[in-house]
């Protein structure tokens, strides 16, 4: 007979579920490989049979972006333990070449070497592209922990996002949003209207649909990142939408900040009119 003490570290060995320590350990080592550009750093924490996409393509990782140094001014992570996956966002304004950095590492219990990492890659040319936007309208933001007896669960956490990206083919859809009432997207600020009980009514297209979606939740910071295709923007190719991050901050089961972070198939995403940095 196997001891019940061992059925029981047995059991927390198989669990789906990773310690928040274990994906922050990751995280930290995934920023620390790109603010120095060390692709050895990188390759740790990826497996090797893993592939490795930035903007939907499959890239080797000694031509990658972690093998470029980057002038980090602000980065946040997003830690999944039910899933075990990450989320982790970088504002290089201030580096010569500034980029937005989105990026979805999936590990399996208990191994750090990611089996999926993908990251969107944004620079001068892409949707609404202005990291030094992104940044000042960031660090207006408060992204702390809430507190326990106000944590959303994860199926709100994640039905607020969904809420979002249905709207954009069903004008029936009630998108839960609150104060500021606004999005940044890229580095600009989209207001919506708030009215006088708190809703902020923000305006969507009726005819755009999100296929592959890919969701990292985190119950503490109420927050969800989903990668998207966002289609139809400057890709007539339906099986090739442009890349796309949204992260959200869910609060009291409404959206309280959103940013976008999209990766134009062409520069300028079709738009020659879309405002570019200074
Ligand atoms: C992550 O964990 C490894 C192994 O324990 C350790 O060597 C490394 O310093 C940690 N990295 C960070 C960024 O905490
Ligand atoms: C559009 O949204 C409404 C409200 O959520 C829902 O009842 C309806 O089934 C949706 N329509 C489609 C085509 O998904
Ligand atoms: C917000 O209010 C302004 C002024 O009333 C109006 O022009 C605009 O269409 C409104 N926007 C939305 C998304 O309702
Ligand atoms: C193109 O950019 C301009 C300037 O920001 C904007 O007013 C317009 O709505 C954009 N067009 C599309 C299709 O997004």
């Amino acid at each position: 007979m196997i001891p019940s003490i061992l059925l029981l570290s047995l059991a927390a060995i198989v669990s789906a579920d990773c310690p928040r320590s274990f994906l922050k350990n990751l995280t930290e080592t995934y920023v620390r490989a790109q603010a120095v550009g060390d692709y050895d750093t990188f390759l740790s924490i990826i497996n090797p049979t893993s592939g490795y996409r930035e903007n939907g393509f499959l890239v080797s990782i000694p031509d990658s972006m972690p093998a470029i140094p980057v002038h980090i001014d602000f980065t946040r992570s997003v830690h999944d333990t039910v899933q075990c996956a990450t989320f982790t966002e970088i504002i290089a304004a201030t580096d010569p070449h500034p980029y937005v950095i989105h990026t979805r590492m999936e590990f399996s219990p208990g191994d750090p070497q990611a089996r999926l990492i993908e990251s969107v890659i944004t620079d001068k040319g892409d949707w609404y592209f202005n990291a030094k936007g992104t940044l000042a309208l960031n660090a207006r933001e408060s992204w702390e922990a809430i507190p326990k007896e106000k944590q959303e669960s994860r199926e709100v956490i994640r039905g607020v996002a969904d809420s979002y990206f249905d709207r954009f083919g069903n004008a029936s859809v009630v998108v839960p949003w609150g104060a500021p009432c606004y999005r940044v997207e890229g580095g600009f600020a989209v207001n919506g209207n708030l009215t006088a009980s708190g809703d902020c009514i923000q305006e969507f297209p009726d005819s755009i649909y999100f296929p592959y979606r890919r969701y990292v939740i985190d119950q503490e910071y109420g927050a969800v990142d989903v990668f998207v295709g966002f289609p139809g923007l400057d890709s007539t190719e339906a099986d090739k939408p442009m890349p796309d991050s949204h992260l959200f901050r869910v609060e009291g089961a409404k959206i309280k900040y959103v940013h976008t972070n999209s990766a134009c198939v062409s520069d300028g995403c079709g738009n020659a009119t879309m405002p570019q940095p200074t």
